[in-house]
Protein backbone atom coordinates (compact mmCIF):
# COMPACT_ATOMS: atom_id res chain seq x y z
CA UNK A 1 0.00 0.00 0.00
CA UNK A 2 1.37 3.20 -0.88
CA UNK A 3 0.93 6.91 0.44
CA UNK A 4 -0.13 9.20 -2.25
CA UNK A 5 -1.05 12.31 -1.20
CA UNK A 6 -3.04 14.20 1.49
CA UNK A 7 -6.83 15.50 1.22
CA UNK A 8 -8.05 18.50 3.17
CA UNK A 9 -11.21 18.60 4.36
CA UNK A 10 -12.45 22.24 6.47
CA UNK A 11 -15.89 22.35 5.69
CA UNK A 12 -18.44 21.81 9.03
CA UNK A 13 -15.01 20.12 10.37
CA UNK A 14 -14.18 22.34 13.56
CA UNK A 15 -10.44 22.67 11.93
CA UNK A 16 -8.55 21.94 8.93
CA UNK A 17 -8.31 18.28 8.73
CA UNK A 18 -5.37 15.92 6.37
CA UNK A 19 -6.12 12.74 5.44
CA UNK A 20 -4.32 10.92 3.74
CA UNK A 21 -4.90 9.10 0.49
CA UNK A 22 -3.48 5.43 0.11
CA UNK A 23 -3.19 3.72 -3.21
CA UNK A 24 -3.53 -0.08 -3.54
CA UNK A 25 -1.75 -2.57 -6.50
CA UNK A 26 -4.93 -1.39 -8.32
CA UNK A 27 -8.30 -0.12 -8.02
CA UNK A 28 -9.79 3.00 -6.63
CA UNK A 29 -7.49 5.02 -4.23
CA UNK A 30 -8.63 5.33 -0.73
CA UNK A 31 -8.87 7.66 1.80
CA UNK A 32 -7.76 6.87 4.91
CA UNK A 33 -10.19 8.55 7.46
CA UNK A 34 -9.18 6.83 10.36
CA UNK A 35 -8.19 10.38 12.15
CA UNK A 36 -10.79 12.15 11.05
CA UNK A 37 -13.00 11.83 13.96
CA UNK A 38 -9.70 13.01 16.12
CA UNK A 39 -9.43 15.59 13.62
CA UNK A 40 -12.74 16.81 13.05
CA UNK A 41 -15.60 15.34 15.74
CA UNK A 42 -16.90 13.37 12.80
CA UNK A 43 -17.70 10.57 11.66
CA UNK A 44 -18.79 9.33 8.13
CA UNK A 45 -21.78 7.19 7.26
CA UNK A 46 -21.95 4.37 5.03
CA UNK A 47 -24.66 1.95 5.98
CA UNK A 48 -23.96 -0.37 3.12
CA UNK A 49 -20.22 0.13 2.86
CA UNK A 50 -20.84 1.27 -0.28
CA UNK A 51 -17.88 3.92 -0.62
CA UNK A 52 -16.15 1.65 2.73
CA UNK A 53 -13.34 -0.39 2.30
CA UNK A 54 -12.90 -2.22 5.07
CA UNK A 55 -9.76 -3.83 5.34
CA UNK A 56 -6.59 -4.10 2.75
CA UNK A 57 -6.43 -7.66 1.01
CA UNK A 58 -4.26 -9.32 -1.51
CA UNK A 59 -6.93 -12.40 -2.12
CA UNK A 60 -9.23 -11.08 -4.75
CA UNK A 61 -9.77 -8.39 -7.22
CA UNK A 62 -13.17 -7.15 -8.70
CA UNK A 63 -13.40 -4.34 -11.62
CA UNK A 64 -17.24 -4.16 -11.44
CA UNK A 65 -17.36 -1.96 -14.06
CA UNK A 66 -15.47 -4.45 -16.33
CA UNK A 67 -16.81 -7.52 -15.19
CA UNK A 68 -13.44 -9.04 -13.96
CA UNK A 69 -12.18 -11.17 -11.32
CA UNK A 70 -9.06 -11.98 -10.23
CA UNK A 71 -7.65 -14.61 -7.66
CA UNK A 72 -4.44 -13.79 -6.16
CA UNK A 73 -4.22 -11.76 -9.83
CA UNK A 74 -5.66 -15.17 -11.96
CA UNK A 75 -8.30 -14.42 -13.84
CA UNK A 76 -11.25 -16.69 -13.07
CA UNK A 77 -12.10 -17.24 -16.87
CA UNK A 78 -8.51 -19.42 -16.98
CA UNK A 79 -8.65 -20.47 -13.52
CA UNK A 80 -12.20 -22.38 -14.24
CA UNK A 81 -10.30 -23.60 -16.90
CA UNK A 82 -7.05 -24.71 -15.97
CA UNK A 83 -7.04 -25.83 -12.56
CA UNK A 84 -8.63 -27.74 -10.09
CA UNK A 85 -10.65 -26.49 -7.02
CA UNK A 86 -8.19 -27.56 -4.77
CA UNK A 87 -5.78 -26.32 -6.71
CA UNK A 88 -7.36 -22.91 -6.77
CA UNK A 89 -7.72 -23.48 -2.47
CA UNK A 90 -4.04 -23.41 -2.41
CA UNK A 91 -3.76 -20.41 -4.58
CA UNK A 92 -6.62 -18.45 -2.34
CA UNK A 93 -4.52 -20.13 0.68
CA UNK A 94 -1.12 -19.69 -0.29
CA UNK A 95 -0.77 -16.88 -2.57
CA UNK A 96 0.70 -19.16 -5.54
CA UNK A 97 -0.46 -21.87 -7.56
CA UNK A 98 0.81 -25.17 -6.32
CA UNK A 99 3.86 -27.37 -7.96
CA UNK A 100 3.12 -31.18 -8.60
CA UNK A 101 4.43 -31.29 -5.73
CA UNK A 102 2.75 -29.44 -3.20
CA UNK A 103 -0.51 -30.06 -4.92
CA UNK A 104 -0.26 -33.95 -4.26
CA UNK A 105 0.73 -33.42 -0.46
CA UNK A 106 -2.21 -30.58 -0.14
CA UNK A 107 -4.93 -33.01 -2.02
CA UNK A 108 -3.41 -35.82 0.47
CA UNK A 109 -3.68 -33.82 3.85
CA UNK A 110 -6.94 -32.58 3.16
CA UNK A 111 -8.74 -36.84 1.99
CA UNK A 112 -6.74 -37.18 5.45
CA UNK A 113 -8.92 -34.83 7.42
CA UNK A 114 -13.03 -35.85 5.33
CA UNK A 115 -13.82 -37.90 8.03
CA UNK A 116 -16.06 -35.98 11.13
CA UNK A 117 -15.61 -36.88 14.74
CA UNK A 118 -18.08 -39.68 15.38
CA UNK A 119 -19.45 -37.95 17.53
CA UNK A 120 -20.52 -35.10 15.90
CA UNK A 121 -23.26 -37.54 14.31
CA UNK A 122 -25.60 -36.90 17.57
CA UNK A 123 -26.01 -33.07 16.63
CA UNK A 124 -27.97 -34.07 13.72
CA UNK A 125 -30.30 -36.06 15.88
CA UNK A 126 -30.96 -32.82 17.42
CA UNK A 127 -33.04 -31.47 14.17
CA UNK A 128 -36.06 -31.74 12.96
CA UNK A 129 -35.84 -34.08 9.61
CA UNK A 130 -37.19 -31.45 7.96
CA UNK A 131 -34.98 -28.65 9.26
CA UNK A 132 -32.92 -26.54 6.61
CA UNK A 133 -29.37 -27.40 5.69
CA UNK A 134 -28.55 -24.03 6.79
CA UNK A 135 -30.12 -24.35 9.90
CA UNK A 136 -28.18 -27.46 10.37
CA UNK A 137 -24.75 -26.48 9.03
CA UNK A 138 -24.97 -23.42 11.35
CA UNK A 139 -25.20 -25.87 13.89
CA UNK A 140 -23.05 -28.54 13.50
CA UNK A 141 -20.40 -26.30 11.81
CA UNK A 142 -20.48 -24.41 14.98
CA UNK A 143 -20.08 -27.49 17.06
CA UNK A 144 -16.74 -28.38 14.99
CA UNK A 145 -15.31 -25.75 17.93
CA UNK A 146 -15.78 -27.86 20.30
CA UNK A 147 -13.85 -30.89 18.81
CA UNK A 148 -10.72 -29.39 18.19
CA UNK A 149 -8.82 -27.32 21.38
CA UNK A 150 -5.45 -28.98 20.20
CA UNK A 151 -5.29 -26.14 17.40
CA UNK A 152 -7.24 -23.03 18.39
CA UNK A 153 -3.95 -20.63 19.00
CA UNK A 154 -5.21 -18.28 16.60
CA UNK A 155 -1.86 -16.71 17.28
CA UNK A 156 -0.30 -19.78 15.86
CA UNK A 157 0.49 -19.95 12.08
CA UNK A 158 0.64 -23.72 12.46
CA UNK A 159 -2.69 -23.87 14.26
CA UNK A 160 -4.76 -21.94 11.50
CA UNK A 161 -3.31 -23.63 9.19
CA UNK A 162 -4.73 -26.91 10.61
CA UNK A 163 -7.97 -25.44 10.95
CA UNK A 164 -8.03 -24.16 7.54
CA UNK A 165 -7.65 -27.89 6.28
CA UNK A 166 -9.94 -29.22 8.71
CA UNK A 167 -12.45 -26.90 7.48
CA UNK A 168 -12.14 -27.33 3.62
CA UNK A 169 -11.99 -31.67 4.39
CA UNK A 170 -14.99 -31.97 6.47
CA UNK A 171 -17.81 -29.04 5.68
CA UNK A 172 -18.33 -31.02 2.28
CA UNK A 173 -18.76 -34.20 4.38
CA UNK A 174 -21.23 -31.79 6.86
CA UNK A 175 -23.21 -30.81 3.76
CA UNK A 176 -23.86 -34.28 2.41
CA UNK A 177 -24.84 -35.64 6.07
CA UNK A 178 -26.94 -32.67 6.09
CA UNK A 179 -28.80 -33.77 2.92
CA UNK A 180 -28.63 -37.24 4.04
CA UNK A 181 -30.50 -36.71 7.62
CA UNK A 182 -33.17 -34.58 5.95
CA UNK A 183 -34.16 -37.45 3.66
CA UNK A 184 -33.79 -40.45 6.05
CA UNK A 185 -30.68 -41.97 4.78
CA UNK A 186 -27.29 -43.41 6.00
CA UNK A 187 -24.54 -41.10 6.38
CA UNK A 188 -22.20 -42.14 3.92
CA UNK A 189 -17.80 -41.96 4.78
CA UNK A 190 -15.84 -40.21 2.58
CA UNK A 191 -13.74 -42.86 0.71
CA UNK A 192 -9.88 -41.71 0.24
CA UNK A 193 -9.42 -42.97 -3.19
CA UNK A 194 -11.78 -40.27 -4.56
CA UNK A 195 -10.83 -37.11 -5.52
CA UNK A 196 -12.67 -33.88 -3.84
CA UNK A 197 -15.70 -33.53 -5.48
CA UNK A 198 -16.28 -38.03 -6.64
CA UNK A 199 -15.88 -37.96 -2.91
CA UNK A 200 -18.17 -35.50 -2.05
CA UNK A 201 -20.68 -36.68 -4.77
CA UNK A 202 -20.73 -40.10 -3.69
CA UNK A 203 -21.42 -38.98 -0.25
CA UNK A 204 -24.20 -36.72 -1.02
CA UNK A 205 -25.71 -38.82 -3.92
CA UNK A 206 -24.28 -42.08 -3.70
CA UNK A 207 -25.81 -44.92 -1.03
CA UNK A 208 -24.17 -47.91 0.83
CA UNK A 209 -26.21 -50.24 -1.08
CA UNK A 210 -24.30 -49.66 -4.55
CA UNK A 211 -21.59 -48.61 -6.29
CA UNK A 212 -21.19 -45.24 -6.99
CA UNK A 213 -19.24 -44.15 -10.24
CA UNK A 214 -19.54 -40.27 -10.47
CA UNK A 215 -19.72 -38.87 -14.40
CA UNK A 216 -16.63 -37.18 -15.12
CA UNK A 217 -18.03 -34.40 -16.73
CA UNK A 218 -20.54 -34.03 -13.86
CA UNK A 219 -17.34 -33.97 -11.54
CA UNK A 220 -15.52 -31.21 -13.61
CA UNK A 221 -18.51 -29.13 -13.68
CA UNK A 222 -18.94 -29.10 -9.77
CA UNK A 223 -15.23 -28.57 -9.41
CA UNK A 224 -15.98 -25.38 -11.47
CA UNK A 225 -19.36 -24.10 -9.59
CA UNK A 226 -16.50 -24.62 -6.07
CA UNK A 227 -14.18 -22.58 -8.34
CA UNK A 228 -16.81 -19.58 -9.33
CA UNK A 229 -18.05 -19.52 -5.74
CA UNK A 230 -14.04 -20.07 -3.47
CA UNK A 231 -13.93 -16.25 -3.14
CA UNK A 232 -15.55 -12.37 -3.90
CA UNK A 233 -13.12 -10.37 -1.71
CA UNK A 234 -15.47 -8.49 1.08
CA UNK A 235 -19.09 -9.64 0.35
CA UNK A 236 -21.31 -9.99 3.38
CA UNK A 237 -20.11 -13.52 4.53
CA UNK A 238 -16.49 -12.97 3.97
CA UNK A 239 -16.85 -9.34 5.96
CA UNK A 240 -19.37 -11.03 8.86
CA UNK A 241 -16.30 -13.81 9.17
CA UNK A 242 -13.37 -10.97 9.24
CA UNK A 243 -15.54 -9.34 12.02
CA UNK A 244 -16.34 -12.39 14.26
CA UNK A 245 -12.90 -13.28 13.91
CA UNK A 246 -11.63 -9.28 14.73
CA UNK A 247 -12.63 -10.24 18.06
CA UNK A 248 -10.64 -13.32 18.06
CA UNK A 249 -12.47 -15.78 18.14
CA UNK A 250 -11.75 -19.15 17.04
CA UNK A 251 -12.24 -20.23 13.15
CA UNK A 252 -15.25 -22.76 13.45
CA UNK A 253 -17.12 -19.94 15.02
CA UNK A 254 -15.93 -17.65 12.43
CA UNK A 255 -17.13 -19.89 9.43
CA UNK A 256 -19.95 -19.98 11.03
CA UNK A 257 -21.27 -16.28 11.33
CA UNK A 258 -20.18 -16.70 7.75
CA UNK A 259 -22.82 -19.59 6.62
CA UNK A 260 -25.53 -17.80 8.66
CA UNK A 261 -24.65 -14.50 6.59
CA UNK A 262 -24.95 -16.70 3.06
CA UNK A 263 -28.25 -17.79 3.93
CA UNK A 264 -30.17 -14.77 3.26
CA UNK A 265 -31.70 -14.60 0.08
CA UNK A 266 -29.86 -11.52 -1.32
CA UNK A 267 -26.55 -13.45 -0.54
CA UNK A 268 -26.28 -17.09 -0.75
CA UNK A 269 -29.38 -18.22 -0.68
CA UNK A 270 -29.91 -16.49 -3.98
CA UNK A 271 -29.57 -19.44 -5.71
CA UNK A 272 -31.98 -21.90 -4.08
CA UNK A 273 -34.44 -18.56 -4.46
CA UNK A 274 -33.77 -18.62 -8.76
CA UNK A 275 -34.86 -21.97 -9.18
CA UNK A 276 -38.22 -21.71 -7.03
CA UNK A 277 -38.41 -18.37 -9.04
CA UNK A 278 -38.47 -20.12 -12.87
CA UNK A 279 -40.82 -22.89 -11.54
CA UNK A 280 -42.94 -19.79 -10.45
CA UNK A 281 -43.00 -18.49 -13.33
CA UNK A 282 -43.36 -21.72 -14.99
CA UNK A 283 -43.95 -20.79 -18.93
CA UNK A 284 -41.90 -18.20 -20.82
CA UNK A 285 -45.86 -16.85 -22.04
CA UNK A 286 -45.62 -15.41 -17.66
CA UNK A 287 -42.04 -13.62 -17.94
CA UNK A 288 -43.57 -10.36 -18.44
CA UNK A 289 -45.97 -10.32 -15.78
CA UNK A 290 -42.90 -10.98 -13.59
CA UNK A 291 -40.67 -8.54 -15.02
CA UNK A 292 -43.21 -5.95 -14.58
CA UNK A 293 -43.56 -7.07 -10.96
CA UNK A 294 -39.75 -6.89 -10.75
CA UNK A 295 -40.20 -3.10 -11.87
CA UNK A 296 -43.04 -2.43 -9.68
CA UNK A 297 -41.85 -0.65 -6.65
CA UNK A 298 -44.91 -1.15 -4.65
CA UNK A 299 -44.17 -4.87 -5.14
CA UNK A 300 -41.34 -6.76 -3.17
CA UNK A 301 -40.57 -9.25 -5.88
CA UNK A 302 -37.33 -9.21 -7.45
CA UNK A 303 -35.62 -10.99 -10.51
CA UNK A 304 -33.88 -13.18 -8.20
CA UNK A 305 -30.19 -13.93 -9.52
CA UNK A 306 -30.13 -10.25 -10.96
CA UNK A 307 -28.05 -7.26 -9.99
CA UNK A 308 -24.94 -7.11 -7.89
CA UNK A 309 -23.56 -4.13 -5.70
CA UNK A 310 -20.08 -4.69 -7.27
CA UNK A 311 -20.85 -5.73 -10.79
CA UNK A 312 -22.62 -3.32 -13.34
CA UNK A 313 -21.70 -5.13 -16.26
CA UNK A 314 -21.91 -9.25 -16.81
CA UNK A 315 -20.83 -11.12 -13.88
CA UNK A 316 -18.00 -13.24 -15.29
CA UNK A 317 -19.44 -15.70 -13.17
CA UNK A 318 -22.34 -15.94 -14.64
CA UNK A 319 -21.07 -16.46 -17.98
CA UNK A 320 -19.06 -19.53 -17.21
CA UNK A 321 -22.15 -20.80 -14.89
CA UNK A 322 -24.02 -20.36 -18.52
CA UNK A 323 -21.56 -22.90 -19.99
CA UNK A 324 -20.87 -25.38 -17.31
CA UNK A 325 -25.08 -25.30 -17.32
CA UNK A 326 -24.99 -25.89 -21.40
CA UNK A 327 -22.17 -28.49 -20.78
CA UNK A 328 -24.15 -30.45 -18.02
CA UNK A 329 -27.58 -30.59 -20.09
CA UNK A 330 -26.32 -31.79 -23.04
CA UNK A 331 -24.05 -34.71 -21.39
CA UNK A 332 -27.46 -35.43 -19.17
CA UNK A 333 -28.98 -35.03 -22.73
CA UNK A 334 -31.46 -32.06 -20.93
CA UNK A 335 -30.55 -29.84 -23.47
CA UNK A 336 -34.57 -29.15 -23.92
CA UNK A 337 -34.49 -28.85 -20.29
CA UNK A 338 -37.56 -26.23 -19.89
CA UNK A 339 -36.48 -24.49 -17.11
CA UNK A 340 -32.76 -23.69 -18.72
CA UNK A 341 -34.71 -22.21 -21.62
CA UNK A 342 -37.18 -20.45 -19.67
CA UNK A 343 -33.91 -18.51 -17.92
CA UNK A 344 -32.22 -18.03 -21.37
CA UNK A 345 -35.32 -15.83 -22.28
CA UNK A 346 -36.19 -14.10 -19.19
CA UNK A 347 -32.32 -13.01 -19.19
CA UNK A 348 -32.78 -12.34 -22.96
CA UNK A 349 -35.90 -10.25 -22.12
CA UNK A 350 -34.59 -8.56 -19.33
CA UNK A 351 -31.15 -7.68 -20.63
CA UNK A 352 -33.43 -5.66 -23.45
CA UNK A 353 -35.73 -4.21 -20.74
CA UNK A 354 -34.87 -0.25 -20.06
CA UNK A 355 -35.29 -0.80 -16.30
CA UNK A 356 -32.58 -3.35 -16.31
CA UNK A 357 -30.43 -1.66 -18.63
CA UNK A 358 -30.25 1.62 -16.99
CA UNK A 359 -29.86 -0.02 -13.68
CA UNK A 360 -27.12 -2.14 -14.93
CA UNK A 361 -28.86 -5.53 -13.61
CA UNK A 362 -26.99 -8.01 -14.84
CA UNK A 363 -27.69 -12.05 -14.39
CA UNK A 364 -25.44 -12.88 -11.21
CA UNK A 365 -23.24 -16.22 -10.23
CA UNK A 366 -26.91 -17.23 -8.69
CA UNK A 367 -29.16 -16.85 -11.77
CA UNK A 368 -27.45 -20.23 -13.49
CA UNK A 369 -26.11 -22.44 -10.43
CA UNK A 370 -29.25 -23.46 -9.25
CA UNK A 371 -30.01 -25.27 -12.95
CA UNK A 372 -26.57 -26.69 -13.15
CA UNK A 373 -27.20 -28.15 -9.28
CA UNK A 374 -30.93 -29.28 -10.01
CA UNK A 375 -29.52 -31.15 -13.00
CA UNK A 376 -26.90 -32.44 -11.07
CA UNK A 377 -29.29 -34.18 -8.69
CA UNK A 378 -28.58 -31.50 -5.82
CA UNK A 379 -32.25 -30.79 -4.19
CA UNK A 380 -32.95 -26.77 -4.11
CA UNK A 381 -33.04 -26.85 -0.71
CA UNK A 382 -28.89 -27.62 -0.33
CA UNK A 383 -28.14 -24.92 -2.71
CA UNK A 384 -27.18 -22.48 -0.78
CA UNK A 385 -24.70 -25.28 1.93
CA UNK A 386 -22.97 -25.58 -1.76
CA UNK A 387 -22.50 -22.74 -1.89
CA UNK A 388 -20.82 -22.68 1.79
CA UNK A 389 -18.91 -25.69 0.38
CA UNK A 390 -17.50 -23.31 -2.36
CA UNK A 391 -17.15 -19.64 -0.21
CA UNK A 392 -15.33 -21.91 3.15
CA UNK A 393 -11.59 -21.26 1.45
CA UNK A 394 -12.56 -17.94 0.60
CA UNK A 395 -13.38 -17.08 4.41
CA UNK A 396 -10.62 -19.27 6.12
CA UNK A 397 -8.27 -17.56 3.57
CA UNK A 398 -9.77 -13.97 4.56
CA UNK A 399 -9.77 -14.44 8.32
CA UNK A 400 -5.79 -16.04 8.24
CA UNK A 401 -5.12 -13.09 6.26
CA UNK A 402 -6.57 -10.92 9.03
CA UNK A 403 -5.23 -12.17 12.15
CA UNK A 404 -2.06 -12.34 10.29
CA UNK A 405 -2.41 -8.22 9.43
CA UNK A 406 -0.52 -6.36 12.47
CA UNK A 407 -2.51 -3.51 11.89
CA UNK A 408 -5.43 -5.84 12.79
CA UNK A 409 -7.94 -4.63 15.73
CA UNK A 410 -11.49 -5.50 16.70
CA UNK A 411 -14.00 -4.23 14.61
CA UNK A 412 -16.61 -2.15 15.75
CA UNK A 413 -17.93 0.55 13.84
CA UNK A 414 -19.66 3.53 14.93
CA UNK A 415 -23.44 5.15 14.30
CA UNK A 416 -25.62 8.19 13.38
CA UNK A 417 -27.59 8.07 16.61
CA UNK A 418 -30.88 8.71 15.77
CA UNK A 419 -33.08 7.89 18.84
CA UNK A 420 -34.32 10.02 21.93
CA UNK A 421 -32.26 12.48 23.78
CA UNK A 422 -31.02 12.05 27.37
CA UNK A 423 -34.49 12.21 29.65
CA UNK A 424 -35.66 11.15 32.74
CA UNK A 425 -38.12 8.39 34.06
CA UNK A 426 -41.60 9.82 34.45
CA UNK A 427 -42.68 10.13 37.75
CA UNK A 428 -45.48 7.35 37.09
CA UNK A 429 -42.55 4.60 36.67
CA UNK A 430 -40.26 5.29 39.41
CA UNK A 431 -40.95 2.52 41.99
CA UNK A 432 -41.08 4.18 46.01
CA UNK A 433 -40.15 1.87 48.70
N1 LIG B 1 -34.83 -7.03 -9.55
C1 LIG B 1 -35.43 -5.83 -9.69
N2 LIG B 1 -34.87 -4.67 -9.31
C2 LIG B 1 -33.64 -4.73 -8.76
C3 LIG B 1 -32.95 -5.94 -8.59
C4 LIG B 1 -33.59 -7.13 -9.02
N3 LIG B 1 -32.98 -8.31 -8.87
N4 LIG B 1 -31.76 -5.71 -8.01
C5 LIG B 1 -31.69 -4.39 -7.82
N5 LIG B 1 -32.82 -3.79 -8.27
C6 LIG B 1 -33.10 -2.33 -8.29
C7 LIG B 1 -33.47 -1.85 -6.90
O1 LIG B 1 -34.89 -1.87 -6.71
C8 LIG B 1 -32.90 -0.44 -6.91
O2 LIG B 1 -33.80 0.38 -7.62
P1 LIG B 1 -33.95 1.94 -7.20
O3 LIG B 1 -32.59 2.55 -7.41
O4 LIG B 1 -34.99 2.45 -8.14
O5 LIG B 1 -34.38 1.95 -5.77
C9 LIG B 1 -31.64 -0.55 -7.75
O6 LIG B 1 -31.87 -1.69 -8.62
C10 LIG B 1 -30.38 -0.82 -6.93
O7 LIG B 1 -30.63 -1.94 -6.10
P2 LIG B 1 -30.11 -2.03 -4.61
O8 LIG B 1 -30.94 -3.02 -3.86
O9 LIG B 1 -29.99 -0.66 -4.02
O10 LIG B 1 -28.66 -2.61 -4.87
P3 LIG B 1 -27.74 -3.32 -3.81
O11 LIG B 1 -26.37 -3.18 -4.32
O12 LIG B 1 -28.01 -2.83 -2.43
O13 LIG B 1 -28.21 -4.86 -3.87
C11 LIG B 1 -28.46 -7.09 -4.59
C12 LIG B 1 -27.60 -5.83 -4.63
C13 LIG B 1 -27.68 -8.27 -5.17
C14 LIG B 1 -28.81 -7.44 -3.12
C15 LIG B 1 -29.76 -6.85 -5.41
O14 LIG B 1 -29.45 -6.60 -6.76
C16 LIG B 1 -30.75 -8.01 -5.30
O15 LIG B 1 -31.55 -8.04 -4.35
N6 LIG B 1 -30.71 -8.99 -6.26
C17 LIG B 1 -31.53 -10.17 -6.17
C18 LIG B 1 -30.92 -11.16 -5.20
C19 LIG B 1 -29.69 -11.85 -5.76
O16 LIG B 1 -29.66 -12.29 -6.89
N7 LIG B 1 -28.64 -11.96 -4.92
C20 LIG B 1 -27.39 -12.64 -5.28
C21 LIG B 1 -26.23 -11.70 -5.34
S1 LIG B 1 -24.79 -12.39 -6.16
C22 LIG B 1 -24.25 -13.67 -5.20
C23 LIG B 1 -23.87 -13.26 -3.83
O17 LIG B 1 -23.10 -12.32 -3.64
O18 LIG B 1 -24.32 -13.92 -2.90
Amino acid sequence: MTKLRSVTLNEKAQSLCELPILSGATGPDVVDIQTLYQQTGMFTYDPGFTSTASCSSAITYIDGEKGILLYRGYPIEQLAEHCTFLEVCYLLLNGELPDTDEIQKFEDTITLHTMVHDQLTNFFKGFRRDAHPMAIMVGVVGALSSFYHDALDIKSKKDRDLSAIRLIAKVPTIVAMCHKYSTGLPFMYPQNKLNYVENFMRMMLGTPCDEFSPNPVLVRALDRILILHADHEQNASTSTVRLAGSSGANPYACITAGIACLWGAAHGGANEAVLNMLEEIGDVSNITTFINKAKDKRDPFRLMGFGHRVYKNYDPRAKLMRDTCHEVLTELGLHDDKIFKLALELERIALEDQYFVEKKLYPNVDYYSGIVLHALGIPSNMFTAMFAMGRTVGWIAHWDEMIADPEQRIGRPRQLYTGAAKRDIPPQHIKRA
